[in-house]
């Protein structure tokens, strides 16, 4: 990611070169940011679902009118939900009128500290970390911009090792499951979403205080979902440059499944992986709604 391409000419491609640079002394602003109660971020490591996230916030805020959604960006869902932490994106989220729509990978300690005296809200996606591993390992394969994994052998050593964009996902989860009493925080999994869609959206309105019709819920799920997504340009990143995204190597709405890393990992590596997560997880009291095994 900090070494963006840099041959761009057209509004697109600029806007891609725009999101993807990383600028530490404004990541370093973050923290300081005020936060006003209706700002929303949706947090995720890596390939729990951010895209997805960006739509549902989108179609929420919209009550379920995709056009309306559609009219708020220009290229993708980026430009109305777009990260907090890239180039640009501190002073321009103090400048945006109400309601303000961020997703994040950032862990816990690099967000506004607002946050704590319980302003503005946080939806929080978790997935199954072996799932992310596999998505991870696919998406490095697309994306221009991320070293081309040697082996799926080679890739899960760097992921179990945090050497990967985003670090070590079982730091990031504990860096917001441990301190989701101190935010208002909705804690909820990809699996959760994928099992049952409407209740997850309905879970999300109700948290952010949107009353919407079943109607309007339907029309939210509707266009949510991956089917309808990988259809729709500005939902899924098929846009995207192909000095960002290799098209050609395969889709950023790849599967959209529960359960992929049973067709990955071996089983040394399903067992190494298990010991980790124990080990890492032991002090988090959550229950997971995933089969980790
Ligand atoms: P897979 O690679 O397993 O298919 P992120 O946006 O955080 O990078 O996450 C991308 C992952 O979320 C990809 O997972 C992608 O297919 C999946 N995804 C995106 N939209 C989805 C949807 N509407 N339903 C299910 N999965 C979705």
């Amino acid at each position: 990611l900090n070494n963006p391409p840099v041959h761009f000419k057209c509004p697109l491609k600029l806007f891609f070169l725009y999101i993807e640079v990383h600028v530490p002394h404004e990541v370093d602003q973050i923290k300081d940011l005020e936060i006003r109660d209706s700002d929303v971020f949706a947090v995720t490591f890596p390939k729990s679902g951010t895209i997805w996230m960006q739509q549902i916030l989108l179609l929420l805020e919209s009550k379920g009118d995709l056009r309306s959604a559609n009219m708020r960006t220009i290229y993708t869902s980026s430009d109305a939900v777009g990260w907090i932490e890239l180039k640009g994106q501190p002073e321009r989220f103090t400048r945006e009128e109400s309601p303000r729509m961020r997703v994040t990978h950032l862990p816990f300690e690099l967000m506004p500290t607002a946050l704590t005296q319980r302003k503005g809200k946080v939806i929080y996606v978790a997935r199954n970390p072996k799932d992310i591993l596999v998505s991870f390992y696919y998406f490095h394969k697309i994306a221009k911009f991320l070293e081309t994994p040697k082996s799926f052998d080679d890739f899960f050593d760097k992921f179990m090792n945090g050497e990967v964009l985003g670090g070590s996902w079982f730091e990031h989860i504990k860096s917001w499951y441990l301190h989701k009493d101190e935010v208002n925080m909705l804690f909820i999994t990809y699996e959760e979403m994928i099992m049952d869609l409407t209740s997850a959206v309905k879970k999300m309105a109700d948290f952010l205080s949107i009353e919407l019709t079943e109607d309007e819920v339907q029309q939210v799920v509707k266009h949510s979902t991956f089917k309808n997504m990988k259809e729709m340009s500005k939902a899924n990143y098929k846009r995207a440059h192909p000095n960002l995204i290799d098209h050609k190597e395969g889709t950023f709405m790849r599967k959209g499944t529960i359960g992929d890393w049973k067709n990955h990992f071996t089983v040394t590596q399903n067992e190494r992986f298990d010991k980790v997560f124990e080990r890492e997880m032991k002090d988090v009291p959550a229950s997971f709604i995933w089969d980790i095994r």
